[in-house]
């Protein structure tokens, strides 16, 4: 293990961390101090990944991927809120202002590739920074503002073309997912849509999320009878038909975004409702006992054929599961032994390499062989999720702008030119390279509806 000397927070678990190093992660949930250890140890093999901070590299940037750098940030901010441990809080504030563009995360290097649901990402991170109260640096975009940028120019590219409404999956016409819209770009945008409506009281943002919904419901993405949720409809059958193939993290969208529509309308039962029953969803298909009730990505995970999006679903989802449990206090008790079992799963998978590598699966008690950026962050994301804590939880809940949230607000952000995301032509050349590190593709998808031959072009 690296030397844990960085540590200069204001966190007390110092003298735990300073013990001799173990040959595993021994996960006592019991203890807050052993929780957060497992999370620091997962949060520095993370970073073993990131070479933003060095000279000349890029901050923010990830090899082969942009939108988990998102995703990193986020995990981050969270890993920070409830350990203290303010070690990487100088590379988030740098890396999230690097990518940020024009105040909406459409960054030029990257925007000619990104799809709405990279995007969002950067978004729901910004989101992230602005709901934790996580520092800020006063001379660039607020994390209020960033989230507000990314909502503007997503709302700007609804699309009424066919499908009676709905986000598409990429922006430009250039790549393969144009004609089709997916459940994470939709879900996506009504997670940020609930959140900005809680965290502003703004109405207009609430409108929003229930339009999202609505729509999302009328199409076969989400069924209200069986509450599944498939991964995208395409516009080619005016969205028809939708796939078989299910990810945690649509679920978990979904549920976050609901969640939040529950929490901001002061516990309407209809989102109670909604979040009952895709939580039950949730449950049942990616914590199964069949999967001895761990978080699994039961699509890729026992066939070994996840890509790294797809390794990285599940601790989305844990992350989002740990807020749903605060802010719909009725969900406690039945989210926080699925996230328990889920990190002493993981924790078991973390004994690789003989330093504390995380494997892909947490169900089978041990590590896998597996090795990468996106196991570390699902890991860290278990692991933080279990530092919530009933007889407090209104003091890790998520603030809004009435309860110690102070981001500066500037609803029309990210409006500026070149952002829009609609017809604009460009005479750039898109190579292969370029395509390569571009956006989500999820490969069964890509397999079935698009053709073999993007699947190849686009990895992530
Ligand atoms: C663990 O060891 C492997 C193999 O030596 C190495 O690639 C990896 O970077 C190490 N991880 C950490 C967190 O030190
Ligand atoms: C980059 O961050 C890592 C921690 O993630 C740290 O160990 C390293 O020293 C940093 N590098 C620079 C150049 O600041
Ligand atoms: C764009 O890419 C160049 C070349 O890799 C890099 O130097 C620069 O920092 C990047 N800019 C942003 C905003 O990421
Ligand atoms: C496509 O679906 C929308 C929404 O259900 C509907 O309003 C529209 O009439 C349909 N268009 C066609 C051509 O079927
Ligand atoms: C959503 O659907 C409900 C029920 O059909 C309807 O009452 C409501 O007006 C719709 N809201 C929006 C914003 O479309
Ligand atoms: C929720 O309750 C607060 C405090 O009573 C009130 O100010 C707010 O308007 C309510 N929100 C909604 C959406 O009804
Ligand atoms: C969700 O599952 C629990 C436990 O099986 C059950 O008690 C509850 O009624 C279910 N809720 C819904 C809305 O189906
Ligand atoms: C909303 O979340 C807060 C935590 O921020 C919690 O105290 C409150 O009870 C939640 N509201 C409802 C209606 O459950
Ligand atoms: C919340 O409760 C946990 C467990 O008792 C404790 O470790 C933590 O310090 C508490 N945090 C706050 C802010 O009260
Ligand atoms: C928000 O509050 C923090 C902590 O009190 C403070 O450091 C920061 O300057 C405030 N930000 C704004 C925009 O007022
Ligand atoms: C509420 O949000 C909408 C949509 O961004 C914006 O047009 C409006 O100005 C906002 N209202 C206030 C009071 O901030």
């Amino acid at each position: 293990m690296p030397a844990k000397g960085s540590w200069r927070s204001r966190s007390l678990l110092l003298p735990l961390l300073l013990a001799p190093v173990t040959q595993a992660i021994d996960l006592d949930l019991n203890s807050q101090e052993s929780i957060a250890s497992a999370a620091s140890y997962a949060a520095w093999g993370m970073m073993t990944w990131y070479a933003g901070n060095e000279t000349g590299q890029t901050p923010g940037k990830l090899l082969n991927t942009w939108w988990e750098g998102g995703a990193m940030f986020m995990a981050l901010m969270e890993y920070y809120h409830f350990t203290g441990d303010a070690t990487y809080n100088d590379e988030i504030i740098v890396g999230m202002e690097w990518q940020a563009g024009d105040g909406n995360y459409m960054p030029s290097n990257e925007s000619n590739y990104i799809g709405n649901d990279d995007q969002m990402f950067w978004g729901l991170a910004a989101m992230t920074g602005a709901e934790l109260a996580f520092p800020e640096d006063s001379n660039s975009y607020s994390w209020l503002t960033l989230a507000q940028g990314v909502f503007n120019t997503q709302i700007a590219r609804w699309d009424t073309s066919a499908c009676g409404g709905g986000m598409r999956w990429q922006i430009w016409t250039w790549e393969a997912g144009y004609t089709m819209k997916n459940a994470i770009s939709n879900g996506g945008l009504f997670q940020l849509a609930a959140r900005l409506a809680r965290y502003t009281y703004n109405e207009t943002y609430a409108e929003w999320a229930t339009k999202i919904w609505n729509w999302s419901i009328s199409t076969p993405l989400i069924d209200t009878e069986t509450w599944e949720i498939g991964d995208s409809v395409s516009m080619g059958n005016n969205c028809s038909t939708v796939d078989s193939t299910r990810w945690s993290y649509n679920y978990g969208t979904f549920l976050s975004g609901a969640a939040f529509m529950y929490n901001y309308t002061n516990g309407s039962a209809e989102w109670l409702n909604v979040v009952n029953n895709l939580l039950n969803a949730t449950i049942d298909l990616f914590i199964p006992t069949s999967y001895n009730s761990v978080l699994t990505e039961v699509s890729c995970e026992p066939t070994e054929i996840c890509n790294r999006n797809e390794i990285l679903f599940k601790g989305l989802v844990a992350g989002w599961l740990a807020f749903i449990a605060l802010i719909v206090p009725s969900t406690y008790d039945t989210i926080l032994p699925h996230l328990q079992r889920s990190a002493q799963g993981a924790a078991e998978s973390c004994t690789g390499k003989g330093n504390d590598t995380c494997g892909i699966k947490w169900y089978t008690g041990d590590w896998d062989h597996e090795i990468g950026l996106e196991e570390q962050m699902s890991a860290l994301n278990v692991f933080w999720a279990n530092l919530i804590n009933k007889d407090n939880a209104s003091s890790y809940a998520p603030v809004t702008s009435h309860t110690g949230g102070n981001s500066t607000s500037d609803p029309s952000a990210g409006t500026g030119s070149g952002s829009s995301g609609t017809s604009s032509s460009t005479t750039t050349t898109i190579t292969t390279g370029d395509k390569a590190g571009a956006g989500i593709l999820t490969a069964v998808v890509a397999a079935g509806i698009i053709g073999s031959v993007y699947f190849t072009l686009s990895g992530n």
